[in-house]
């Protein structure tokens, strides 16, 4: 029988496995789940651990993967693992999946715990590996056991290290309790002398500052999502309905090495557009429209995130062509002020100085932008100087409802301390780039 303590004391993840399970035959490589570490090796999550560890300092933090969608019908709906949990194991395939941090602790600082198995489940969707060796391997962790485990575990660490930190987010009062607070609660009414310390800002900071590698996995999703958008304005013929545009949109995101979407493609052609989500694929591409087509690719899970608006014909109308003038103005102006050190709020008054020049301030009706990464709006406080290494979108837009059009030019930029580079280059943008690439 293991006690709490003699738990941690143990050496091998094959404590809790019953007797006899090691030696089952395990799938080959390249087969059941964990599938190993995305899109990294393993040594880089444990490396961003580590760095985690090292500023938090003291005490313990459990961080809870993303649940299975609820579902009731014969087939499971895709998994997405929550963003920081990705970002700090790589593990993207296993819902339910909790990592504890002990940064104190003399030799095992960290532990990885997956749900237990299903075999009658396993049969239906996909077969997961036991407790072992190869697990170990695939992840990273040199302990790993099943979620069963947390309570002795998470316990036993706060009793020798007391402070549990919450890493966040911080979630609105309208929401459920995380999920590690209410442990910590659990964990605060048995274990005295712990405290709850706000750590929230800490994830943020490190997955808003790009590493050169997520930089990389970023550039191809641009190049991705550069095919899909000049495709478009290639392809694009009136008659068509926005679904029959939004399937070349993302073959061509595919053909040109996109390997998922980074969120829903919203394809709006006159009216539509106006909605700035936009979410119907029905809509019939007329003559006289603009096309809005806020739409990108991913790449081992980093997003992309660009809007082009072109005219369906290849033309733009004068009025249009003014107010696409006025949007490209305002997306010029607030990129003129960025580089590291730089307040967003600061490029977005310059892009609403624009608007209110021309007396149009009421038809910009969203937010300038937001910082991209794993998640298409990903983490990082938009309110302090931007860091260089910072990827951001800047993406003003007109929207008119009543005169049946919507204006949206949208690119992301990856902030230097010389200013910023673009990373979704290579769409056409200014009216005679536009013009150019439909002319047929
Ligand atoms: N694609 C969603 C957004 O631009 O925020
Ligand atoms: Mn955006
Ligand atoms: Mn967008």
């Amino acid at each position: 029988m293991l006690s709490r303590r003699s738990l941690l004391a143990s050496g091998a993840a094959t404590a809790l496995l019953p007797r006899g399970l090691a030696a089952q035959v395990l799938p080959p490589e390249g087969f059941g789940t964990p599938a190993g570490t995305f899109p990294f090796a393993p040594e880089v999550f444990r490396e961003r651990r580590r760095k985690l560890m090292d500023a938090i300092g003291d005490g313990i933090a459990v961080v809870y993967g993303a649940e299975r969608p609820a579902f009731d019908g014969p087939v499971s709906p895709p998994f997405t693992q929550d963003g920081d949990f990705a970002w700090l194991t790589g593990i993207v395939d296993e819902p339910g999946a909790i990592l504890i941090l002990a940064p104190v602790e003399r030799t095992v600082r960290e532990y990885l715990l997956l749900p237990p198995r299903e075999p009658e489940a396993e049969r239906w969707e996909v077969e997961r590996l036991p407790l072992g060796a190869d697990i170990q391997r695939r992840t990273g962790f040199a302990k790993v056991f099943r979620t069963s485990a947390l309570g002795p575990i998470a316990t036993t660490l706060a009793e020798r290290s007391k402070t549990l930190h919450f890493l966040g987010p911080i979630a609105s009062i309208t929401a459920p309790v995380p999920k590690a607070l209410e442990l910590y609660g659990q964990i605060a009414a048995r274990v005295p002398g712990t405290s709850i310390d706000d750590s929230s800002q800490i994830l943020p900071a490190m997955r808003c500052v790009k590493e050169p590698r997520e930089i990389e996995q970023m550039r191809k999703a641009a190049a991705a999502t550069a095919r899909g958008h000049i495709a478009a304005m290639k392809q694009v013929r009136t008659g068509w309905t926005e679904g029959q545009l939004q399937d070349a949109v993302e073959a061509a995101f595919r053909e040109g090495g996109g390997t998922g979407l980074a969120y829903g493609s919203i394809v709006g052609t006159g009216r539509n557009a106006a909605s700035l989500h936009y979410t119907g694929r029905t809509g019939v591409i007329a003559p006289g429209d603009l096309i809005l087509i806020d739409a990108a690719a991913s790449v081992g899970g980093y997003a992309c995130d660009v809007t082009r608006t072109f005219p369906a014909s290849g033309k733009f109308t004068p009025k249009q062509r003014d107010d696409y003038a006025l949007v490209l103005a305002a997306h010029e102006a607030a990129l003129a002020k960025l580089k590291a050190g730089a307040y967003f709020e600061d490029l977005s008054e310059a892009a609403k100085d624009v608007f209110r020049k021309a007396g149009r301030i009421d038809d910009f009706t969203h937010g300038l932008g937001h910082f991209v990464g794993l998640d298409v709006h990903d983490v990082g406080d938009l309110s302090k100087p931007l860091p260089a290494g910072a990827v951001i979108t800047i993406e003003p837009g007109l929207y008119v409802q009543a005169a049946n059009y919507g204006i949206r030019i949208e690119d992301i930029y990856l902030v230097t301390s010389a200013g910023a580079e673009q990373l979704s280059e290579g769409v056409p943008r200014t009216i005679a780039e536009i013009e150019a690439a439909m002319a047929r």
